[in-house]
């Protein structure tokens, strides 16, 4: 039985396997958290994916009767989350349900009028004794139905996927990790699920005064607890506003190696102009990783070879994946090579273009194997993009 606060419990569950989250990697796996508060009401906040509902009703089941749940709250509707609503609701008969507007909404979509649904807005409150859950509507973090649930007095912000990080293990909480590793865990699962959302981000955070939010924990539905959210809530500051340190990400892939040997030329003039670099081959290292670098380095370059007059698959796979998480002031270019006729080099500038990402260098675009002359060139042009790095405000 986990405590989180006095009444407050996890009773959520480990999926040690998933080693891919909807294109994300998660090599460590995630956990499906949900919290149940016992009171003169007892109130579950979360269910959990589908295949783990015997476990999060096995955990309830050690702390009260599933049946004698009161409340059961809807964060939001994505299925990990929900997945088990129905099977936990069959056992709980005499729930009341509570979701905002939209997730209300859902709700009846899927389900019908089965159930009583109260939907609710920020502000409004449930009564459960001592206890009392205050809701905070956050649309699009990440969900059009998304919310917080606040306990108070406890002060304890049951946040949904906010604050996550994909992680599987035995510990619950901040304080039994390892400090780095959770904060470049948390980074991953920002970079890749809430990158979009920045500037959602910056205006929740600039409203917590006027919201009446002093969390002592911040309870997310993946990975551990944070028993001291300040750390968490300054890395979303940061992230959200994408400040981003003197630093490289060159993300390519290759056919016939010219494209790879310029990639490892570039990189080589990045560090000798004086920044960090991180490098990723695109059949080697999962999309994730790659994102996870760009989150707070000021350029990215990206390489791919010609293939059909176009980009080679994992490079337009990659740029597809990037698009969609709205990376915001990074300076980005192109390089590549090509044997009969060129194509990508050109496709990859107007996908960066269509970004609206600022271009930096004219892209490198090579025919043939790299030459002596043309290996001068390349370093020569990671050495003008760390330069523009350096000279770059943010
Ligand atoms: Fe963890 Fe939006 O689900």
């Amino acid at each position: 039985m986990i405590e989180v606060s006095k009444g407050i419990y996890w009773v959520g569950a480990i999926d040690w396997e998933i080693r891919d989250f909807h294109g994300y990697a998660t090599p460590k796996g995630t956990t499906y958290n949900a919290y149940l508060i016992v009171d003169e009401k007892v109130a579950l906040v979360d269910t959990v994916k589908e295949p783990f509902r015997d476990e999060l009703l096995s955990r309830v089941g050690e702390i009260v009767d599933p049946a004698k749940i009161d409340y059961v709250i809807v964060n939001h509707l994505e299925r990990d989350h929900f997945g088990s609503f129905a099977q936990v609701m069959d056992v709980a008969k005499n729930a009341k349900v509570y979701a905002s507007g939209r997730g209300k909404k859902g709700i009846e979509e899927v389900y019908g009028e089965r159930w009583d649904v109260t939907a609710v807005k920020t502000g409004d409150t449930l009564g459960l004794g001592k206890r009392t859950l205050r809701f905070v509507e956050t649309p699009m973090l990440h969900w059009p139905d998304s919310m917080f649930t606040y306990v108070e007095p406890d002060r304890v912000l049951i946040s949904s996927d906010a604050f996550g990080q994909h992680v599987a293990g035995s510990q619950r909480f901040d304080r039994e990790a390892d400090p780095h590793a959770l904060m470049e865990d948390a980074k991953t699962y920002y970079a890749n699920i809430l990158m979009p959302f920045g500037t959602l981000i910056q205006g929740l955070l600039a409203k917590v005064p006027s919201l009446n939010l002093a969390p002592e924990i911040i309870a997310p539905d993946h990975g551990l607890i944070w028993t001291k959210p300040g750390t968490i809530i300054d890395a979303y500051g940061r992230w959200s506003k994408f400040e981003a340190r003197d630093k490289v990400v060159i993300a390519y892939d290759t056919m016939w190696e010219s494209t790879g040997k310029m990639a490892h030329l570039i990189a080589r003039g990045a560090i000798d102009g004086g920044v960090e670099v991180k490098l990723f081959h695109l059949r080697k290292s999962p999309y994730s990783e790659a994102v996870t670098e760009i989150q707070d380095a000021k350029a990215f370059i990206i390489g791919s070879p010609t293939l059909n007059n176009g980009l080679f698959p994992t490079v337009g796979g990659f740029l597809y994946y990037l698009k969609g998480l709205k990376p915001k002031h990074k300076i980005a270019t192109a390089f590549g090579s090509y044997g009969w006729m060129g194509g990508a080099v050109k496709e990859i500038v107007a996908r960066l273009k269509e970004m609206e990402l600022e271009l930096a260098e004219p892209a490198l675009d090579l025919r043939y194997p790299v030459t002596k002359q043309q290996e001068q060139e390349c370093i020569e042009f990671g050495r003008k993009i760390a330069k523009q790095v350096k000279e770059a405000k943010q």
